[in-house]
């Protein structure tokens, strides 16, 4: 099947056309006339990006498909310009055995909107106590090349210790979720003003800092790739920045609501707002946006994380935390770092998708928009406007904090292999 995409920008340059044959770009100019029978997509000068990266995302499948499945999470993949995601394994049974991540990569091969790239667990049952087989995940044909136990953090630095040789033996790389749990002691808010007035107890940001910082040294040590998620605090930007300029093999990521949104919103006690890590200062998420647009931050990820109504519409204590990522990311990033003049579209194909592509050693995506590549892109209309609606998400969950918000920029189409899977705010099967 052939593809002619008229009229589209790369990376907001000028205006060209894009002809694509068996899923790869066969030639880039103006006029270009396709072969009968070529489908024809009229992107009417929308910006055109590689497809976006996401390294982070919860599909609860197995065990949670009352919050989310594989196939509705690819449909929001799908609908946020997402070409690949990587699939955190917190789900029941977890991801920790090369049965479990084979499993999640069979079934979203079958519903083949976005290649889901299964996360296998670092220890056993994500109890923290004992490795899990890595290299067995690794050689299984679920091909997994990111580990974490995400949701908690590997706090035994031991067990991190050996983690981290043995992904250096296997070249694979460790995410880690950095909350030293001794000291936030499954506290949900940043300890802070706002945490103190509302009589909530504290998460404070040195749990996330001095993660880092001894995961960095022990990376640094075992030579290995570390990747560490969801960062908060602009503290952790210093310790990063240190750790990168003595040559430790370590990458950050930063998530759309820790660059928009602050503590401020926790006054409503809306569990909607509640997030591991938690929304903290309005001067953190303005260093966030500095440190992404500098490249100490090297990406966007969305940290998915679909709650069914019956664990989110409840009181603050007893909510889970996690906030829906993947529809509204884009218009996030374009909100806060494109509008301000700190990132150009050419910085937003960087974090949103050459970056994570290189953390998460996927050879095909992430890819320069050129000849004799994959044609695998987001388009996007820089001047759409849109209202987030939860009830009208992909998800099956609806813990948007964005509800009724009204966002920039839109995704207009989504291109997986020179096939379109999604266009005009439909998915396309
Ligand atoms: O807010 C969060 N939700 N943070 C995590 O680390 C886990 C995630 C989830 O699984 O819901
Ligand atoms: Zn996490």
């Amino acid at each position: 099947m052939n593809l002619l995409i008229t009229d589209v920008r790369p990376y907001g340059g000028d205006p060209v056309d894009v002809l694509v044959a068996d899923g790869v770009v066969r030639s880039i100019g103006t006029g270009l006339t396709a072969p009968e029978g070529t489908e024809v997509l009229d992107a009417r000068g929308a910006v055109l990006l590689p497809g976006f990266v996401d390294l982070h995302v919860h599909l609860r499948e197995p065990g949670g498909e009352e919050s989310e499945t594989i196939e509705t999470g690819s449909r929001a993949a799908a609908l946020g310009g997402f070409t690949a995601v990587f699939a955190m394994p917190n789900t029941s049974p977890v991801a920790d055995s090369d049965v479990v991540v084979e499993h999640v990569r069979r079934r979203a091969e079958e519903v083949g909107l976005v290649d889901v790239h299964p996360v296998g667990a670092v220890t056993v049952g994500l109890e923290g106590t004992q490795l899990a087989e890595l290299g067995t995940m690794a050689a299984s044909r679920a091909g997994v090349r990111m580990f974490s136990d995400d949701g908690r953090c590997v706090n035994d630095p031991l067990i991190m210790r050996r983690a981290l040789e043995y992904a250096s033996a296997l070249d694979v790389v460790i995410a880690q979720h950095a909350e030293d749990h001794r000291l936030t002691g499954g506290a949900q808010a940043h300890e802070g003003a706002a945490a103190a007035r509302l009589g909530l107890a504290g998460w404070p940001a040195t749990a996330e800092e001095t993660i880092v910082a001894r995961d960095c040294a022990l990376a640094r040590e075992a030579g290995a790739r570390l990747h560490v998620c969801h960062i908060s605090s602009a503290r952790t930007i210093d310790v990063l920045r240190a750790a990168k300029a003595q040559g430790v093999r370590v990458s950050a990521e930063v998530t759309p609501h820790h660059l928009l949104l602050t503590d401020s919103r926790l006054s409503s006690y809306d569990p909607v707002n509640k997030v591991n890590p938690p929304l903290r200062t309005a001067e953190d998420t303005r260093a966030m946006r500095e440190a992404l647009a500098e490249g100490v931050i090297d990406a966007v990820a969305t940290d998915h994380a679909p709650h069914a109504a019956q664990y989110k519409d409840t009181e603050w204590q007893a909510a889970k935390p996690g906030m829906l990522g993947l529809q509204t990311a884009l218009s996030v990033l374009v909100e806060t770092m494109v509008e301000p003049g700190l990132l150009d579209w050419h910085g937003v194909a960087r974090v949103l998708s050459e970056r994570p592509a290189e953390i998460g050693n996927l050879p095909d995506q992430g890819r320069p928009i050129a000849e004799g590549e994959p044609a695998t892109f987001a388009l996007v209309d820089p001047d759409g406007v849109w209202t987030v609606r939860g009830a009208e998400l992909a998800s099956k969950a609806a813990n948007t904090p964005y509800e009724g918000m009204r966002l920039p920029a839109t995704v207009v189409a989504t291109v997986l292999r020179g096939r379109i899977t999604a266009q005009d705010g439909k998915v396309v099967q």
